[in-house]
């Protein structure tokens, strides 16, 4: 049965290191005999400039009938003037929202490699592995009311509305909880229940899903707290299970601590099963890099493909249930940064520097 794999790249350096990714994902599929087959469709500016839209319907129609997406990246200065509703970010909340991807998971772990090129020091940030478990179709970002709206004297106001569901919290949960029973059996969950009443509903659902994980240990912090302890004693974290806004802000806190965003990868979750001779194994899931499309560098051979390979990785783990594979890819990343090649962003001196092709090549190499 072949498993059917939507490739999205988008813009900047979404197209190169989309390139490199479908490289890994050639490997991966003749060294284990998978039939993986690959589907590329536009997404973001370029289709917006070509179709007026960000998100065209064949696009959506290709992720709908793939069991997993990959997207390299979307947006660019040229586009940021155009309305709300035509904007290429549109094109992400879109295909989260139709495919109901609510369970973001953004590791954030740190590489011994380089940790050098983490902002704090080596001490706070040694040994961090840390995994945002990011609520992705509710909150705030899809809360009704929304808009502007204009009084008759003229003031305006925006409104945008922070709504959670007792359903929505308990799946999120769930997932964090599951997460956590693999990993270091914590969760913190994190919120701000001080003040705002539905993440009060939010803390008080996630505790009696705790109930059914008895084995997990469960923290509750509020966010202003978290961001603080983030930086403070990042070791302290295993899970940390947040809302959509909350999530959006303290996934790019942790990718921070790592000092290497360009290595980082997501996977956004449904509750879709892949199914493969007649047994699930995992999640229908889009799977990302963290960082963005860098169009001061693109088309330049400079971006590191790290993340959107590991973004495979993951992809591999969570839709395929091939942890084989998934443990190739990274052990492959790990043998060629321990042989001293890096892309600029994670240059340091007397390594040797590549460019994306190259890097994309090394670790292609290093799994067969
Ligand atoms: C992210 C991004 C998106 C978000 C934007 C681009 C819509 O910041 O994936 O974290 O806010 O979710
Ligand atoms: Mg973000």
């Amino acid at each position: 049965m072949t498993e059917k794999i939507a490739v999205f790249p988008g813009d900047g350096i979404g197209e190169e290191i989309a390139e490199e990714a479908i490289k890994i994902l050639d490997v991966v599929n003749h060294k284990y005999g998978f039939s993986i087959e690959i589907e590329k469709a536009l997404v973001g500016g370029v289709a917006y400039e070509k179709c007026g839209n960000p998100l065209p319907d064949d696009t959506l129609q290709l992720a709908i009938d793939s069991d997993a997406i990959l997207l390299a990246a979307v947006g660019g200065p040229q586009w940021e003037s155009l309305d709300y509703s035509v904007r290429p970010e549109r094109a992400l909340l879109g295909l989260r929202a139709k495919l109901d991807l609510f369970a973001n998971l953004r590791p954030a772990k740190i590489d011994p490699a380089l940790i050098d090129s983490s902002t704090l020091k080596r001490e706070v940030v040694e040994g961090i592995d840390i995994m945002v478990v990011r609520e992705l179709v509710g909150g705030i970002y899809f809360g009704e009311p929304k808009g502007v709206t204009k009084n008759k004297d003229g003031v305006e106001k925006g409104i945008n509305t922070l709504v959670y569901t007792t359903p929505e919290i308990e799946r999120i949960a769930r997932v964090a909880f599951e997460m956590a029973q693999i990993r270091n059996k914590r969760v913190c969950s994190v919120d701000k229940a001080n003040v705002l009443e539905s993440t009060e509903l939010w803390r008080r659902v996630v505790t009696e899903v705790h109930n059914d994980y008895k084995d997990v240990d469960l923290s509750h912090m509020y966010v202003d707290n978290c961001a603080m302890q983030l930086v403070r004693y990042p070791r302290q974290f295993d899970v940390i299970v947040t809302t959509n806004l909350f999530g959006d802000i303290l996934s790019d806190e942790a990718a921070m601590l790592t000092g290497s965003i360009g290595m980082l990868p997501s996977a956004s979750l449904g509750s879709e099963k892949h199914i493969r001779d007649n047994l699930d194994y995992g999640y229908k899931g889009m799977y990302e890099p963290v960082h963005g499309s860098a169009p001061d560098i693109a088309d330049q051979n400079k971006a590191n493909p790290i993340a959107i390979i590991l973004s495979v990785a993951m992809m591999m783990k969570y839709t395929f249930g091939y942890p084989d594979a998934a443990k190739d890819i990274e052990d492959a990343i790990q043998n060629v940064l321990n042989g001293g090649y890096r892309t600029q962003d994670i240059y340091t001196k007397g390594m040797k520097q590549v460019g994306t092709k190259e890097m994309g090549q090394l670790i292609a190499s290093s799994i067969k």
